[in-house]
């Protein structure tokens, strides 16, 4: 669809003046506070109206697999918003005029999926979290945000914070990990990044908490499915990230699909007016998930669409995403007396709220500028880069393979990554272009050219049966003195709808790089993935083990400055790496097992801990940790106090590295995991410099736990500071 600069600058120009002239309503008065503008709106709607503010429809070609609707129909002005799965600023406008023309004049809501990138597409956030810098997350967010406002996306669905502990589900993807403390970290991070300090910015979005809540409980690792959650977990594990999320001013949460413990997430009102609304004053909106209230009636909780409107809407969900539910029962839930007018109208003053904010009915319209200048830029790129660098894990490095040494002058380059440039954008990643990704062969060939002679060779593909490419990379190996093997997931293989009943890598992989090993050449192990992956077939193999995650766009120049030296590695874990699939659910914040000596119930054929551990991640430098120093050893329930330990880089060159802070309360009215963590902090120290880390204590906050109501407490008793090696006791009076 071709349409002048001239004519929309003249589109937008009359309009304007159109809209100008119209001005004589109070709500179209940007002068008067939000407040009033929503108040005097929702006076004048009709019901249809109202109705029409509820509804989200789907604008674009739909490009997301994993949810097939029509092909776009023509969307009435009238709709409160769409998933716009385009990125021409020109069909958002075109769709805004369509909907200033109505009789009230109500811009539509642009939401999307940008999840990590709209067209600069950084790492998956399973990788973000490993490079622990909410900072630069933040920024990655913010970079999202421009990008996704400058093609008329107002509204992110993201971040998504659903802690998860089974690897089998391809949404860990998407998340920040295993950990209900980091995941709000990034939580907030990320609201930050995308809403700034003004929605109505032309560079900001409002985010979306989701999927509320405990998605990542999902049974068995399938997708869709039943979550068994205690009151206690939801408190303990699956409530704190959107706590914090709320508490740094997200605009509105997504309602999950899948049923908790009897009552699906898009039709609980405990969660949803309850915990959110009532307790947390969250002043923004709830949408659905993709239709997760017409699937009510799947799970069994409502006869129809119409009893499906009816228990989502009056458990605290606004906005109805393409179930075809709303608009068409309330009206008769209304006459029934089943739904309150108040009720309605609370709804749509809360999404009208949002529109306010985000400066839609005062400047509907995008600026149109070029795609070179919307997307790409050299500052975003160098965002992307940066957590991509930070984000990469190095797992082993047996014997200081790695950095390549000097000597090494010919390199086999072997697998199916490493030209598999579209897998490195991982999933959620429709904007994303091929095209766009710096890959691991670029990257090898930028770092390594005039180096070191790369001899490359495919081996196979990600997944069946053929060996024909054996050959060849068993000639590459041979002809070289390190052979960096590639291996890895397709982007699908994660994500939403990815469920896998085992999380180690097809056969054909593990097959190539046996034959490769029986070369006898020093193995220097890559892997792209979504998941953490069951390695104990390939770790014997390799003599170091590199976690380059999904790195997006700018994956392959931080990959090969690890291999080379020129980046030190700094990132670690935030989820467990099992040994075998057969362990799941393993994550390090477990509780302790009523025999926990001598091997008592453990498994009788495999390890029964991990291969990598939460926090596991490996250097080029060493660090030393200092005694840990407090001002005492006893303190008053009340009393917050200064933790502090002093790190030396006793290596040969700079390295940053991640304190991470947990704490371990052996006796308490309800049973605690065996640590918890509670501060991270990141620092880059030179080469022979020490550097000071602090946790500031407040003991309710850090010390104290929450019971299956939702009540923060702390008891007086022992309890422990772990950090590093240390394990420092502490009495509270
Ligand atoms: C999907 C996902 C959700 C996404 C929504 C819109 O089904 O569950 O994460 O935001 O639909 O694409």
């Amino acid at each position: 669809m071709i349409f002048s600069a001239t004519l929309m600058m003249a589109l937008a120009t009359g309009l304007t003046t159109q809209a100008e002239q119209a001005k004589k309503h109070p709500y179209q008065d940007v002068k008067r506070p939000v407040e009033e503008r929503v108040a005097d709106l929702v006076a004048r709607m009709t019901l249809e109206e109202k109705l029409g503010q509820l509804t989200q429809l789907t604008l674009g070609q739909n490009t997301n697999h994993n949810n097939i609707a029509d092909p776009v129909g023509d969307v009435a002005g009238e709709t409160g918003s769409v998933i716009y799965f385009g990125e021409d600023p020109e069909i958002h406008n075109l769709m805004q005029e369509k909907a200033l023309k109505t009789r009230l004049g109500i811009p539509v809501l642009f939401g999307y999926d940008v999840i990590h990138g709209f067209r600069t597409i950084y790492p998956i956030s399973l990788a973000q979290a490993a490079s622990w810098d909410p900072e630069l997350v933040e920024l990655a967010c913010a970079v999202a945000a421009r990008e996704a406002r400058a093609s008329g996306v107002a509204w992110t669905f993201s971040p998504m914070i659903d802690v998860a502990r089974d690897p089998r589900w391809g949404r860990i993807a998407e998340g920040y990990g295993e950990d209900a403390y980091t995941n709000g970290v990034f939580a907030a991070a990320s609201v930050r990044g995308y809403q700034g300090s003004d929605m109505s910015a032309a560079d900001r979005v409002a985010a979306c908490l989701k999927h509320y809540v405990g998605y990542g409980a999902s049974e068995a690792g399938k997708d869709y499915v039943y979550t068994e959650i205690s009151r206690q977990t939801l408190w303990d594990t699956y409530l704190p990230p959107y706590q914090a999320g709320i508490e740094a001013g997200a605009a509105t949460v997504m309602s999950s699909f899948n049923d908790i413990s009897g009552v699906p997430g898009s039709a609980n009102p405990y969660l949803l007016t309850e915990v959110l609304k009532n307790r947390w004053g969250h002043k923004g909106f709830v949408v659905s998930d993709w239709g997760s209230i017409q699937q009510l009636v799947n799970q069994g909780v409502a006869a129809d669409n119409k009893e499906a409107a009816l228990k989502a809407f009056t458990a605290g969900v606004e906005m109805d995403m393409m179930n075809g539910a709303y608009a068409p029962h309330m009206a008769a839930l209304i006459d029934e007396g089943k739904v309150t007018m108040a009720q309605v109208d609370d709804a749509v003053s809360r999404i009208l709220t949002l529109k306010f904010q985000l400066g839609l009915f005062d400047k509907p319209f995008v600026k149109v500028v070029p795609e070179s200048e919307r997307y790409l830029q050299p500052a975003s790129l160098a965002v992307a880069e940066k957590l991509a660098e930070e984000s990469i894990v190095l797992l082993k490095n047996k014997d200081g393979l790695l950095p390549l040494s000097a000597d090494v002058k010919r390199i086999a380059l072997i697998g199916p990554m490493v030209e598999g440039d579209t897998h490195l954008l991982g999933s959620w990643s429709f904007h994303g272009r091929e095209e766009d990704v710096f890959g691991i062969l670029e990257g090898m060939k930028g770092e390594f050219g005039g180096k070191a002679e790369l001899l490359i060779a495919r081996g196979s593909d990600f997944d069946g049966e053929d060996r024909s490419g054996f050959e060849e990379a068993v000639r590459a190996a041979s002809a070289a003195d390190v052979v960096v093997l590639c291996l890895g997931e397709k982007k699908q293989w994660s994500g939403e709808n990815a469920s896998r009943s085992t999380i180690a890598l097809p056969e054909i992989q593990q097959a190539l790089a046996e034959e490769i090993a029986r070369v006898g050449k020093p193995v220097v192990l890559v892997l792209s993935n979504g998941r953490p992956l069951e390695l104990r077939g390939l770790e014997p193999i390799a003599e170091s083990i590199v976690e380059l995650w999904q790195p997006g766009v700018a994956g392959g120049r931080p990959l090969a400055g690890v291999l080379s030296g020129r980046v030190n590695p700094s990132g670690k874990l935030a989820v467990t790496f099992p040994y075998s699939t057969g362990q799941i659910p393993i994550y390090y914040n477990h509780r302790q097992s009523a025999r926990p000596w001598g091997g008592q119930g453990l498994y009788q054929d495999i390890p029964s801990t991990p291969l990598y551990d939460f926090g596991h991640g490996l250097s080029y430098t060493t660090f030393q940790y200092g005694d840990v120093v407090l001002p005492k050893t006893e303190f008053t329930v009340g009393e917050k106090f200064t933790v502090r330990i002093s790190v030396r880089n006793s290596g040969d060159r700079s390295g940053i590295e991640t304190v991470h802070w947990f704490i371990n309360d052996p006796v308490c009215s309800i049973s605690r995991p065996v640590k918890e963590l509670k501060h991270f902090e990141r620092q880059e120290i030179p080469a022979g410099e020490s550097r000071e880390f602090v946790f500031d204590i407040d003991p309710l906050r850090d010390l104290g736990y929450v019971d299956a109501d939702g009540r923060h407490f702390v008891e007086p008793g022992d309890y422990f500071i772990i950090v590093g090696e240390a394990r420092v006791r502490i009495v509270l009076k």
